[in-house]
């Protein structure tokens, strides 16, 4: 090397040195920052809340449902009032929680409050381009375009489906108990229940038969399914590692990565054919199919040019209806069976209106296995009977209010803002915010809707807001519903506003006429010497205590059949 050669390499060395030094200084920088000087000019610093060290973070408690209905509630009615902060990643990092309806209302209605983006790139790389990853006006026509696959009209035109995988299930039940000779049996609900739901979303969403009740082979179906488990059990790592190092997947993807792609791509394959195939159809015969597909497909023709989907962005969106709408039906269900069995009056109250109706068993005789030719007029007809049954109604009402699928939400304010409150919050400082007046949020921070802890609300509900009573809901007390509401049917469990859940006739519908099947046909009672236990990942499941680790997720339940 000559002189000037080693003169350039030595330059070079120390250029480099000073961009690491920089790239340092400005780490250090951003971390000071972070977590020291943004936290002092952060204004929810000065909300009540509970305090916590250095790293500690107080996730763990908020999305535990089994400690959140006390917890929220020493924390409302003892602590801190409606509306206070807690700690997310660390002492740093506060974020708001409000039980204050108006508060709630306001993040969730102003167009300033967003899905995390972080929630949005995970849920993108299963989902696509679908309804969860998408804000703003993109969002908003979105939701204009699927708007009438969701409608009392379309769902009840699937409600044959509802009825035919019911029955389905009934009778796989059936056989289970009558094999055991003794008319009894035990089992795990859950699973079972969650491959019905699947069943119908297949017909009722794309006219497809993943025949899950039948066995669990399916292709399609699998890919789903391993799909869905791989991020359901995602560790807090993991989904950090796909978020902030993407590369680092498409570099050396995992196995479970590889799984997640091999998936995406048997969904993708056999999905885009069968859109191909239904819109043939539709352009040929002009036909009348009621599944979400083929209005999908109706619906983009009538939208407006700019907003059209490609088929692929179509799929998306069923995929993330799949998503959205499975396991949360099939939990409601779930946990409904559970509570039932944990109060027999009330089970029995509720089979006592199902027999005496004039639905039960009228449908058997239509055609199994094709959707097509299942007599719909009867099975609509059967349909509205079932959904017109008051004390059923209320008991998937009080199910969804006490035992929500889902537990929690999550916004993040896209500016600074100012959000009103109605009652009143009092400050670290003394200061007191007084109704009508706001607290200020700033940009970047995340805001927490307690879904739950909304719903168990004493002061909503009276002093028997955490009991399971149906009755509320045909006396309602003067006040719980406050006309200024704007939840969905009165649930908070779908939650409102711009990102509503747009499948909750589908949910209620579907929901109603599984349970009203299978409680007409069986008796449900608890397994004595297990306690079941609720887990939140992003829905809450079911577990028996002590046996999460080894056994995994499940509702086991003594079934018999019902003799009168
Ligand atoms: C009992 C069952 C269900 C429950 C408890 C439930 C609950 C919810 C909740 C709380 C949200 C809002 C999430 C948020 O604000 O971050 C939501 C959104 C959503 N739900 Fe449901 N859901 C259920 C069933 C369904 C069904 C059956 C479908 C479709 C067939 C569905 C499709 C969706 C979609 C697409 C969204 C996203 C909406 C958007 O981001 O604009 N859900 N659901
Ligand atoms: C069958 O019945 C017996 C006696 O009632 C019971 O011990 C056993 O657990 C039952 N088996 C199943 C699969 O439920
Ligand atoms: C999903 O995960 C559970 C436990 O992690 C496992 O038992 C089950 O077989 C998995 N199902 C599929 C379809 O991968
Ligand atoms: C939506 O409509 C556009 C324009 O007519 C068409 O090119 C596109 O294929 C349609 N998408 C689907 C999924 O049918
Ligand atoms: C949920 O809570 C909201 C407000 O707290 C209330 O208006 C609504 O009726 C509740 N719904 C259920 C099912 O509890």
């Amino acid at each position: 090397m000559d002189c000037s050669g080693f003169q350039l390499f030595w330059w070079s060395i120390k250029l480099v040195g000073l961009l690491v030094a920089l790239l340092v200084a400005r780490g250090v920088l951003w971390l000071v920052n972070l977590l020291w000087v943004a936290p002092r000019f952060d204004p929810l610093r000065n909300l009540p809340g509970p305090d916590a060290s250095a790293f500690h973070s107080h996730f763990c408690s908020v999305n535990d449902p089994d400690i959140t209905p006390e917890l929220y509630h020493e924390w409302t009615s003892k602590l801190f009032g409606k509306t206070f902060r807690y700690h997310g990643y660390g002492r740093h990092d506060y974020r708001l929680m409000s039980f204050d309806l108006r508060v709630v209302s306001h993040v969730l209605t102003s167009p300033v409050y967003q899905k995390p983006w972080q929630t949005r790139a995970y849920l993108g790389r299963l989902l696509g381009r679908g309804v969860f990853n998408m804000e703003g006006a993109e969002h908003k026509a979105l939701r204009k375009l699927i708007g009438p696959a969701f409608t009392a009209q379309a769902v009840k035109g699937m409600s044959s489906i509802f009825l035919q995988k019911a029955e389905e299930l009934r009778d796989r039940w059936d056989a289970l108990v009558s094999a055991n000779g003794s008319s009894t049996a035990t089992f795990d609900v859950a699973h079972w229940i969650s491959r019905t739901t699947f069943d119908i979303f297949g017909l009722s969403g794309f006219d497809y038969h993943f025949n899950a009740l039948h066995d669990e082979s399916e292709e399609v179906y699998s890919a789903y399914r391993r799909m869905f488990n791989i991020s359901d059990k995602a560790t807090h790592l993991r989904v950090l590692k796909q978020l902030y190092l993407p590369i680092v997947e498409r570099i050396w993807p995992d196995r479970d990565d590889k799984i997640t792609q091999q998936c995406l791509k048997t969904i993708r394959d056999c999905g885009t054919g069968l859109i191909q195939a239904k819109r043939e159809t539709y352009m040929n015969e002009k036909s009348d199919d009621k599944d979400i597909l083929s209005l999908l497909i109706k619906s983009n023709l009538s939208t407006e040019p700019s907003n059209r989907l490609s088929d692929t962005e179509l799929l998306d969106q069923l995929s993330s209806f799949l998503f959205a709408g499975s396991d949360t039906t099939a939990l409601a269900i779930t946990w409904c069976l559970h509570i039932l069995s944990h109060h027999p009056e009330i089970q029995s109250r509720l089979r006592a209106e199902l027999l005496s109706s004039p639905t039960p068993d009228t449908v058997t005789s239509s055609k199994r296995n094709s959707i097509c030719s299942v007599s719909s007029t009867s099975s609509v007809m059967q349909a509205d009977t079932i959904d017109a049954l008051p004390y059923l109604d209320a008991v998937v009402r009080e199910t969804l209010r006490v035992s929500p699928p889902v537990h929690g939400t999550v916004r993040v304010a896209t500016v600074d803002d100012l959000i009103p409150v109605s009652s009143p919050v009092v400050l670290r400082n003394g200061k007191i915010i007084h109704e009508n007046e706001y607290i200020r949020i700033k940009k970047g921070s995340f805001v927490h809707i307690p879904v739950e802890g909304l719903n168990m609300s004493e002061e909503i509900w009276g002093p028997d807001a955490r009991q399971f009573n149906p009755d509320r809901w045909t006396s309602l007390p003067a006040g719980a519903t406050p006309p200024s509401f704007p939840g969905l049917a009165n649930l908070m469990s779908f939650s409102f506003g711009r990102a509503s859940c747009p499948g909750y006739r589908f949910a209620l519908l579907e929901a109603k006429v599984v349970i009203a099947t299978l409680v007409t046909q069986f008796v449900f009672s608890p397994v004595e010497g297990i306690e079941i236990g609720k887990y939140n990942s992003v829905v809450t499941r079911p577990f028996v205590r002590d046996r999460l680790d080894s056994e995994g997720f499940q509702l086991p339940l003594r079934i018999s059949k019902h003799t009168d």
